[in-house]
């Protein structure tokens, strides 16, 4: 359609049907729900004709239910202007990727890239048109559940996987293709920071951090494109996301140059009522409407109140009509007005949901998200003559692919055992469960009414743990499969103490006696607590919740088919203590080492270490690189020219490898307390046995700004120091000097 035709069917439409084009609803709505009076639209309080005429649908999946969806919608809408579908497609559709903590692991934006278009062309052609992803929210607090899908802790690193799931999803082209769908960046702004790690906790933090640090991903993923953004349910500094008119229309649209569509998240918009910003229904939707929420996700504030809001108060009609036409516009990229099912295809579902070419994409992916946490006395990768025994709930469980996983074929995910009977004969290969993944009682306690028993793991814990111990005393190696349950992390799956359930520590600790070589592969959706781990495993992988090709990776990283190359993206704490616990932190007057004060009154625990378990871009392989001849090529750089960093890396072990080298810089003197390392750069290589690469990074005024006192974003002359290493505690420094302009 063009713009004019747009145009002139929102002068045909009336006050209604536009605020209709407003309201989303959940698929239940428009399918068999058989209590869908009396159960969800009474609690939404919404009647018929907005349900009729409501503008998008959510988390409704499938090429058949979505034609006919919109098939009934066309008959009986009054403006007949074609539905929106979104849904959640986080980590892959059909084929299920790493969670995207996960992915953050792989360092390798262009794998993720590739990802997100394998998820985009699967849910193409089963009707979705736009998914809630990414979720670029910076995070530095494993207790919060979310942590699982976000890629991590830093700025640079967030950005780039930003970039490369929208380009993944919507292509590099402005115009959609019928393998596109729209990316929606979420949660804006600052989601990943509630206090105490507690799941839709407020969030507190000076304008400063927020633009430094959580704010550039979100920024990335729009300057690669994306076309809509998501409110997230905190406030910001006092004021709720979803009724923040400096975040959305001072942050987002003017200084931002969005144009696209904003969408509440779920119920946030009557949520202001509970944040106590707003008195009534009433005034939660005049509040979000003129903070420029265009779409109200799942309540009535809007459907049931825009139109008393713009009888009371006239001016607000305009606000209405540029949301309106922000929806319209979108309808019309994506080519609805001509083809209201545009991609949904159930053959092409067929062909291509799960494909061979889907999952071996998929195999790569995860072992490229795996990371060597320890491999001591080289117990990884196994040896074929060994005789192995899996052990663990996680050893034959399909359970993978996290929280926001709906596939609906569970069957299709290959596990450990499937992976490792085609990696051994039978005769050397033991298997036993072991133990329950968690304690009943705590799934029943922390989940409510969520909780069914189909989620519990149903064995017998004692001749489990029996069987697990006499498989064990049969193999030379044990390879044991344990972690936290899948709902114990994503939304709502804020933990306090992030340790390996207690049922499993049991099993660990039982087969620990036998004094054999252990292999730990830990699932979960978060850095845990591993310290315990640490000391009883001689070799630990984090597998994360790896997803439908989850035990083939695994398996091929274990024996060494394919070699580790995964890096955190998240700090793994000591101790919860220390949470936040992340690289970039800011020297302190009284840092821990190098201060004057005698070590009592420096900046540290009395009874753990500052440093992390495991830092960020930490992860071994199975072989190793030497980083020599590190060089600046001048010492001094203008603000016009560049300086260029160089290292000569070598692979000195006798497997072919992978290596992240990452290039973080200090400024050593700001007007503001700058942090003691920041990440500006990485590439990855590989290099064959003895072979030597030279790894060059540039440096330019540019990548040195900041906000400085005055909340200018720019860069200050004087003394930086860079460093280049494999993980962000190196300390081989090389100094530079940024000219004056
Ligand atoms: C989550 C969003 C999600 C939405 C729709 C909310 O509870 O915070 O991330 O996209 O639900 O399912």
């Amino acid at each position: 359609m063009k713009e004019q035709q747009l145009k002139e069917l929102m002068t045909v439409m009336t006050l209604e049907d536009k605020i209709f084009q407003l309201l989303q609803l959940l698929g239940s709505f428009y399918q068999d729900t058989p209590d869908l009076v009396t159960g969800p639209k009474a609690k939404l309080g919404i009647n018929d004709d907005a349900i009729k005429n409501a503008g998008s649908i959510l988390n409704v999946r499938g090429a058949d239910k979505i034609k006919a969806i919109q098939k009934s919608y066309l008959e009986n809408s009054h403006s007949k202007i074609p539905l929106l579908f979104m849904a959640d497609i986080i980590n892959g559709f059909e084929t299920i990727f790493p969670v995207p903590i996960g992915l953050g692991a792989t360092w390798n934006p262009e794998i993720v890239k590739k990802s997100a278009a394998i998820a985009a062309k699967e849910a193409a052609v089963s009707g979705v048109h736009i998914t809630f992803s990414p979720m670029v929210d910076l995070v530095r607090d494993p207790r919060w559940g979310r942590v699982m899908e976000s890629t991590g802790e830093d700025a640079y690193l967030n950005s780039a996987f930003a970039k490369a799931f929208v380009q993944g999803y919507q292509g590099t082209n402005e115009l959609l293709t019928e393998d596109n769908i729209v990316a929606c960046v979420k949660h804006f702004a600052a989601y990943g920071a509630p206090e105490g790690g507690r799941e839709y906790n407020t969030v507190d933090m000076s304008e400063r951090t927020l633009r430094e640090y959580y704010l550039p991903a979100y920024k990335a993923a729009l300057e690669a494109g994306a076309k809509m953004v998501m409110t997230s349910f905190n406030v910001v500094d006092g004021v709720p996301a979803t009724g923040n008119k400096w975040l959305n229309r001072d942050i987002l649209r003017n200084e931002w140059d969005f144009n696209g569509i904003l969408i509440s998240d779920y119920a946030a918009i009557k949520e202001l009522i509970d944040h106590g910003v707003a008195e009534d229904e009433n005034a939660a939707a005049k509040m979000a409407l003129e903070a420029g929420v265009d779409i109200d996700m799942m309540t009535s504030i809007y459907a049931n109140h825009l139109l008393d809001v713009i009888n009371k108060f006239p001016e607000i009609e305009d606000d209405l009509n540029e949301s309106v036409y922000r929806v319209l516009q979108l309808k019309n990229e994506l080519g609805l007005f001509e083809d209201p099912y545009r991609s949904a295809n159930s053959l092409k579902e067929k062909e291509l949901h799960l494909s061979t070419e889907h999952r071996q994409t998929a195999r790569e992916v995860v072992s490229e998200s795996l990371v060597l946490l320890k491999n001591d006395n080289q117990v990884l990768p196994l040896k074929s003559n060994q005789t192995i025994a899996l052990i663990g709930p996680y050893a034959d469980s399909t359970s993978l692919s996290g929280s926001w996983s709906f596939s609906s074929n569970q069957e299709s995910t290959v596990t450990l055992k499937k992976a490792f009977e085609e990696y051994l004969d039978e005769e050397n290969l033991f298997i036993a469960t072991g133990s329950k993944v968690v304690e009943t009682e705590f799934l029943e306690s922390s989940l409510g009414n969520y909780f069914s028993p189909e989620i519990d793991m149903q064995i017998d814990e004692e001749k489990e743990l029996k069987k697990a111990v006499e498989v064990a005393e049969k193999a030379d190696v044990l390879v044991i499969a344990v972690g936290e349950h899948y709902l114990q992390s994503g939304e709502g799956g804020s933990r306090a103490n992030i340790i390996i359930p207690q049922v499993q520590k049991n099993l660990i600790q039982a087969l620990a006696k036998l004094g054999k070589p252990m292999v730990g592969v830990i699932f979960s959706g978060r850095p845990l607590d591993l310290r315990e781990e640490v000391s009883q495993f001689d070799g630990l992988v984090q597998a994360w919740f790896p997803g439908t090709e989850g035990g083939h990776g695994i398996a091929d990283i274990l024996f060494g088919t394919a070699n580790p190359s995964g890096r955190l993206s998240m700090s793994f704490p000591y101790d919860v203590g220390q949470i936040p616990v992340h690289y970039n932190e800011f020297s302190t007057g009284r840092p821990y080492q190098q201060s004057n004060h005698s070590k009592r009154y420096t900046s540290k625990y009395v009874d753990i270490p500052n440093k992390p378990l495991f830092p960020f871009g930490y992860g071994l392989s199975y072989t190793d690189f030497s980083y020599t001849n590190f060089e600046l090529n001048k010492e001094i750089l203008t603000q016009e020219d560049r300086l260029t960093a160089s290292i000569d890396i070598t692979n000195k072990g006798t497997v072919k490898g992978k290596e992240t080298v990452q290039l973080y810089i200090h400024d050593n003197i700001g007007s503001v307390t700058r942090p003691i390392k920041e990440l500006k750069g990485f590439k990855q290589v590989e290099l064959e046995p003895n072979e030597t690469i030279t790894v060059t990074f540039e440096i330019e005024e540019k990548i040195l700004r900041f906000y400085n006192r005055d909340m200018e974003f720019i860069s200050e002359p004087g003394e930086f120091e860079v460093m280049i290493g494999p993980n962000s505690e190196i300390n081989e420094k090389k100094i530079f000097y940024l000219k004056d302009k």
